[in-house]
Formats: structure tokens, C-alpha cells, sequence
């Protein structure tokens, strides 16, 4: 059997764990940069007491970048051009569960930075995402998560109707991005991210002209808290118990065509498959690949019959 890619989890005939083109999307060249550090090396752990059970605030991250002389990722308080989560205690594998879950959004079109999972020094495989909001020349990119938007002050309360309206609000092309949004949330409901607070969305800003920002943060959190709600954010004014009829409830009030939700649904129903084979083909270990299956399951049961 081939070898599967580390970012994009397709068969590879070339040597190694990589596509030469998956690498060259997320480095700039087809080279794997070597991490000389684990997860206890990290320069900072934040850590935010919260009654709140979530996978948010436990997990560590560091902004890095490669240096250029060694060619070995290092971390980078300021001029970082990466991002790296390594596979906290509490939550094992969660570095291929979300590279698997940014995965799913790719397949359908979505619009989501290169990634992918390299070995630590201790051989434990950390997540690594692309910034969206540097330039390759090292410029920033404005980016405003809703919790700013919106002048929140708890990331956990509010609605995806409000998140919706501050999209029909301020985006520069509402139509694209509403649509974009609502199946966003939509697979979120079926792969089981339910950690979606107001943090886990934002718009990128240029020239003062704001856009839905990329994909990030989509992991399946169901996995791995079995009694978490459905939404962090309500839909309809629910959190817990979505049925296909709360979803049409935001399509309606996010101004969505009919027509045009009918179309996001199937498309979302038409990636059931493929959805199962990412799931089987994770680095996941077979047990929690199983695991996402199951949730998956239960969640296109629930929405599509
Ligand atoms: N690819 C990216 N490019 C730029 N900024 C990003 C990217 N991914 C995440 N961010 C920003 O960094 C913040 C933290 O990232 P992320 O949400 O992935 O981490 P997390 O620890 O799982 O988050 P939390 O615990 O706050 O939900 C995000 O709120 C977002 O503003
Ligand atoms: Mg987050």
C-alpha cells in the first residue's frame, strides 16, 4: 500500500511522507524543515482556567518560522510565519484529528491554508498550519476574530445568527461569504466540531475591505468530549438536539435563496463517502479513527433522514 502524505493524506508514489507539491504550498520549497524541540520545549504554555469543557486553552501553540542558515523550524515571537500545535496529554492525536478535519473542508472547495503534521523531536507528530494573515514578504494582513467584532466579552455566548449578521454587515462580498459561512457551520455540525466560539471566526481585512478568513481551528471536539452540545454558538437558539430544520432557520435568517440551501445540503449529504475514507485513511490510530467515523455517522443521520 502507498504511502499517505502527512498534509494531504493521498497515496504518494515518491519516496518519502510528503507530496513535493504539499510541501512546497506550506514551506515555499519541497523540504520537510526538521523540528530539533517536543512539546515540552514550547516557550509558553497557555493555560486559562475555565469551567467551560472545551479543547480550548489547554492546548499549547508557538508561532515559528524556518531558519533559514539551519533550515530547522525555530520558535518566532515576532516575524513568524507558521503556526505549530503539538498533541497535548489530555487530547491524543488531536494534531491528526485536525489535520484530517481541515481536510474535509478542503474536499469541498472551502478555502483553507496549507497544513500538515511533522514529527517533533520526540517523534510525536505536531500540526502545522500557514499563517493567513502574513504575506510572503513578511506584511501583515489585518485579521478581526468575531469576539472583536461583535464587542464580546464570553467567546462561548452568542449566536451564529449574529455571527451571520456581522458577515451581511461588514463583508465586501456577501453573498459568497454567507453561503461559504452556512456550510461551514454545516460541516462543522457533521464532522463534530463543536468548539466553534466566537474566536474560531474572523475576517481578514485589506485595503479596508473585510472577507470571511480562512478555515482554521476545525477539529472534531466530539471525539474527544462525549458529552459536549451539538454548537458552542447557538443556531435557532438552540446549542444541543440540530435537526435539518434549525439549519434551514439560519439559511432563512442569513437571507440564504432556498434554492441556493437546498444545493449547499446536498453537497454536503454527496461527501459522505469521502468523508469515511479520510476518516480510515488518518494518521489517526484505528480506534479514534473509528471514533470520527461514528460521529459522522450519527451526524449525516441526523441531518439527512
Ligand atoms: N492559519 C492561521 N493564520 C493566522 N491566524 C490563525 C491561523 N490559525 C489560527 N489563527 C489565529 O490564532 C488563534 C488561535 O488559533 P486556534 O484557534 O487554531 O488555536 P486554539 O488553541 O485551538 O484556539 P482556542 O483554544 O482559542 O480555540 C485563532 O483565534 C486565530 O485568530
Ligand atoms: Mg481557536
Amino acid at each position: 500500500m502507498a504511502n499517505r502524505c502527512l498534509c494531504c493524506e493521498q497515496p504518494i508514489e515518491e519516496e518519502g511522507r510528503y507530496h513535493a507539491k504539499c510541501l512546497k504550498a506550506l514551506w515555499g520549497k519541497a523540504v520537510a524543515p526538521k523540528i530539533s524541540f517536543a512539546a515540552k520545549d514550547l516557550p509558553e504554555k497557555v493555560t486559562t482556567a475555565t469551567d467551560h469543557m472545551s479543547i480550548s486553552g489547554v492546548q499549547a501553540k508557538a508561532l515559528i518560522r524556518v531558519n533559514k542558515d539551519s533550515g530547522e523550524v525555530e520558535f518566532a515571537p515576532t516575524g513568524s510565519t507558521h503556526i505549530l500545535k503539538p498533541e497535548p496529554n489530555e487530547y491524543p492525536g488531536l494534531p491528526a484529528m485536525e489535520n484530517v478535519c481541515m481536510i474535509t473542508a478542503e474536499t469541498l472547495g472551502m478555502n483553507v491554508p496549507p497544513h500538515g503534521l511533522f514529527p517533533m523531536s520526540d517523534g510525536r507528530l505536531c500540526y502545522i498550519v500557514k499563517r493567513f494573515d502574513r504575506m510572503e514578504d513578511g506584511g501583515k494582513i489585518q485579521s478581526e476574530t468575531m469576539f472583536q467584532i461583535l464587542g464580546a466579552t464570553d467567546k462561548y455566548k452568542g449566536s451564529l445568527e449574529s455571527v451571520g449578521k456581522a458577515i451581511r454587515t461588514h463583508a465586501e462580498n456577501v453573498g459568497l461569504d454567507t453561503i461559504d459561512f452556512f456550510e461551514r457551520v454545516i460541516l462543522c455540525f457533521l464532522i463534530g466540531n463543536g468548539d466553534m466560539h466566537l474566536k474560531n471566526w474572523a475576517f481578514l481585512i485589506r485595503d479596508k475591505k473585510a472577507a470571511l478568513a480562512p478555515v482554521y481551528d476545525f477539529v472534531s471536539s466530539k471525539v474527544y468530549i462525549k458529552r459536549e452540545s451539538d454548537t458552542a454558538l447557538t443556531i435557532n437558539a438552540k446549542g444541543n438536539k440540530l435537526k435539518q430544520a434549525d439549519f434551514e432557520s439560519l439559511a432563512n435568517n442569513l437571507k440564504i435563496d432556498p434554492k441556493a440551501a437546498a444545493n449547499s445540503f446536498e453537497k454536503m449529504k454527496n461527501a459522505r463517502e469521502r468523508f469515511r475514507e479520510l476518516a480510515i485513511y488518518s494518521e489517526l490510530n484505528p480506534s479514534m479513527r473509528q471514533e470520527l467515523e461514528d460521529v459522522m455517522a450519527e451526524r449525516f443521520k441526523r441531518l439527512f433522514s
